[in-house]
């Protein structure tokens, strides 16, 4: 990884651990904005797709924002160094503490999914003696055509306000005293390869748009969201980026909006590498399983959503073995890979997942007691450890034991 040798860090960094490339961040944060270009925008970088602090500080020092979705995260965003007027406030279900204390410190706008948010917002932000901004995601009720599991611009999804209110729920908006309206979001989904949802999107929301302005309702911002898609398998198509700028520019170009984006996956994806070792392989009855010493509780996507990784050996190895590849989890599920032709790999050798830099430690917990994994953060030769792993002890002091 840029000109760390994995290898190396394994002999500093006990396995399983997250390693990341700061230099690959900043390359796929340069591709979007040179796809972007031509627009007045501001790419608020989704937090929740990787919020450890060295990946957020990497992308503030680019002139990134960020989008949020509780208090942790706003707080993380200010910590690592993005500006206030950067921050959008996302998420169906903000609660009143973290309203105020946004509120209080600052931020570009709260991205609205409902009535009682909006007079939430409206309350909270008149006891405070303060206007609040604010945008409404809507639901376009539009098929992303991504895992049922990640897909939230469908009519049955929670997310947004129906497309079909919005004209209304604008109107109340604009009758409330501590609200000030200063844009519309949408995002569809995750993992997005197909390009044709963001256009129909797109188009609804310049309809809106349209709509709003006989009413006099100004919006000077566009939040399209986040979404898009990236390659895991030499199968998986993508959708071009240029592309997406374009397509863009041609629906959304020409409103005198700015255009938020609320990318996640595409900028930290393909960045992060999770390093495992091989404690056993076991022959069964029916299947041989090779066991690694990272589990689901390190990295859910696989148990969570079926997804596939590519894994492959630090080493070079001849020959293959068609195997199950789990983890040391008392579930079923904690499998990775399913019947894989593996590299002929042996017991104690490491080998890394590829494309976990999203979606990977931030969705990790302690199941099974066990303690959360270290991340690695790499920049040209040098490596440091941007969080520790904790020990048992810190895991477990947490707990009291009342003398009831
Ligand atoms: C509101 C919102 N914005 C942005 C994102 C980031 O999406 P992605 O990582 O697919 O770009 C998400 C993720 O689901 C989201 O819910």
């Amino acid at each position: 990884m840029e000109k760390v040798e994995v290898s190396k860090v394994v002999k500093e960094v006990q396995t399983p651990f997250y390693l990341y490339s700061r230099s690959q961040i900043t390359d796929n944060f340069f591709k979007f904005s040179q796809a972007v270009s031509s627009l007045d925008n501001l790419i608020c970088y989704s937090i929740k797709a990787n919020g450890n602090l060295s990946v957020i500080k990497a992308i503030a020092e680019l002139g990134g924002g960020a989008d949020v979705v509780s208090l942790g995260e706003y707080k993380r965003a200010m910590k690592a160094g993005i500006d206030s007027s950067k921050i959008v406030f996302s998420g169906v279900g903000k609660q009143d503490f973290e309203i105020s204390e946004s509120l209080k410190c600052g931020l570009l706008q709260f991205n609205v999914e409902s009535i009682s948010e909006l007079e939430m917002i409206n309350k909270i932000s008149s006891n405070l003696g303060k206007i609040a901004p604010i945008a409404f995601r809507v639901n376009p009720d539009i098929d992303a055509g991504t895992h049922e599991g990640i897909s939230t611009g469908k009519a049955d999804n929670k997310f947004g306000i129906p497309l079909n209110d919005a004209l209304k729920i604008y109107q109340y908006a604009n009758s409330l005293n501590n609200i000030e309206i200063v844009g519309i979001d949408v995002h569809i989904g995750s993992q997005i390869s197909d390009l044709r949802s963001f256009e129909k999107t797109f188009s609804h929301l310049s309809k809106l748009l349209e709509r709003l302005k006989k009413e006099k309702i100004v919006i000077k911002h566009i939040d399209v969201g986040g979404g898009l898609g990236i390659k895991y398998s030499d199968t998986d198509s993508v959708p071009d980026i240029i592309e997406y700028g374009r397509i863009i520019e041609r629906a959304l170009g020409d409103l005198g909006c700015k255009i938020i984006f609320e990318p996640g996956r595409y900028i930290v994806g393909n960045a992060g590498l999770l390093v495992t070792k091989v404690i056993y392989k076991k022959s069964g009855e029916k299947k041989d399983f090779v066991i690694l010493d990272c589990a689901m509780n390190d990295f859910f996507r696989p148990a969570l959503y079926g997804a596939n990784h590519r894994i492959i050996p630090l080493k070079k190895k001849f020959g293959k073995i068609l195997v199950d590849i789990v983890g040391p989890v008392c579930e079923t599920t904690d499998t990775f890979l399913k019947d894989h032709k593996f590299d002929d790999i042996a017991e104690g050798d490491f080998c890394a997942f590829m494309d976990v830099g999203a979606y990977g430690a931030v969705l990790s917990s302690e199941y099974n007691s066990r303690p959360l994994i270290p991340e690695v953060m790499v920049s040209r030769s040098e490596f440091h450890v941007v969080r520790k792993r904790p020990s048992f002890e810190d895991m477990i002091e947490r707990e009291s034991m009342p003398e009831w």
